[in-house]
């Protein structure tokens, strides 16, 4: 459906940290399906999107969430590498998002890709939460599945309850040095002066619930105002990648983060050289909690608004530039709006 004034656009989440620190395991569980498995040498090398509807969110986490207290339509997960070598996909999600999750691996703590996580966020004065992951992995932990936290931590031992509470005040003791006072989440009652620490496995499943009422109750609380935007507008996005795809020649995997980008509008797109001046042919949507980087099978639709992953199919896409900007040209000057391209 055309989406209508007054209503709020999608909160846009990057998750980011350290190599193999369970950013990409973090979504695919949230997705329910494994997008980790496929990849080459199992770290990610690109940035890729995931959509995720409120009720989803709701389902999962379970008597945290009622989704009758939310009117934001859901989450959108930007997933990028934690590779050193991927600098620039990481400061690309971080410009992005509206709010971040920075991914901990519990025991190994903090490691250059985190501080340079916490760098970007610092940069963008963008609001985060950490989460500690990977606590399964504490000797004799006892996991059980998608649960709150607190459920699992009362079904440990003395013995690893200690030990997750130490590892845990370290990482908030590393937050302090680098700037951020922090505390365990729930013990924060301002999440704009104070960083909430929420720990979790990817894996097991535990405290993920925790996770997205954080990130649901900070979007809710915070973004509301910056969300109320004209969603109906003209569109604006970011391209993550430029593609090929059977049928379609060259397309653009982009995220849309302003407006509404429609089926035959003229678009502005940055170029290798120059501006591109294209007209939007088709727009393919990756299927509900798909990840656009992988997923194979689209469907075509008559209109995007933020904030989504889509792929856009138009001609003369062969120059297009990934991290470039996309703008809807619309009712606006043509020339003004390339301008505006270039100067980005
Ligand atoms: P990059 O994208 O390369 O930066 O890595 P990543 O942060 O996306 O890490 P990824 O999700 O690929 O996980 C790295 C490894 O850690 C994989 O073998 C995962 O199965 C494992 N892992 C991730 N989260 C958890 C967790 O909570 N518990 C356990 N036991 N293993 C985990
Ligand atoms: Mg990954």
């Amino acid at each position: 459906a055309e989406p209508t004034a007054g209503q709020l656009r999608t909160p846009i989440v990057a998750v980011l940290g350290h190599v193999d620190h369970g950013k990409t395991t973090l979504l695919d569980t949230i997705r329910g399906s494994a997008v980790t498995e496929g990849e080459a040498g199992a770290i990610t090398q690109h940035i890729g999107s995931t959509a995720v509807p409120l009720d989803v969110i709701g389902d999962i986490a379970g008597s945290l969430v009622d989704p009758e207290d939310f009117d934001l339509p859901g989450l959108l997960f930007i997933d990028t590498p934690g590779h050193h070598s991927f600098s620039t996909l990481r400061s690309r999600g971080g410009a992005l998002a509206d709010i971040a999750i920075v991914v901990v691996d519990v025991t190994d703590g903090f490691q250059p890709q985190t501080i340079e996580a916490l760098d970007i966020l610092k940069r963008t004065q963008t609001p985060f939460v950490v989460a500690a992951n990977k606590v399964d992995t504490l000797p004799g932990w006892n996991p059980d599945g998608t649960e709150p936290i607190q459920t699992a931590i009362d079904r440990q031992s003395d013995r690893v309850e200690s030990d997750l509470n130490e590892r845990l005040y370290e990482i908030i003791g590393e937050l302090s040095d680098e700037g951020f006072s922090a505390d365990m989440y729930w013990r924060v009652q301002n999440f704009q002066n104070n960083i909430g620490v929420v720990p979790l496995s990817a894996m097991t499943g535990e405290g993920i619930p925790d996770l997205l009422t954080v990130l649901m109750g900070l979007s809710q609380r915070y973004l509301k105002e910056e969300m109320s935007i004209d969603v109906g507008g003209r569109g604006a996005g970011t391209v993550l990648e430029v593609t090929e795809e059977r049928g379609f020649g060259t397309t653009l995997d982009a995220i849309v983060y302003d407006g509404t980008v429609r089926e035959d509008d003229r678009i502005v797109v940055g170029g290798v050289n120059e501006p591109i001046v294209t007209e939007v042919r088709a727009l393919l949507k990756p299927k509900p909690l798909s990840e656009i980087r992988t997923e194979k099978q689209f469907d075509t639709v008559e209109a995007v608004a933020a904030a989504d992953g889509i792929k856009i199919a138009a001609p003369d896409l062969d120059d297009a530039m990934a991290g470039a900007p996309i703008r809807v040209v619309r009712d606006r000057d043509l020339e003004a709006v390339i301008e505006e391209v270039q100067a980005e």
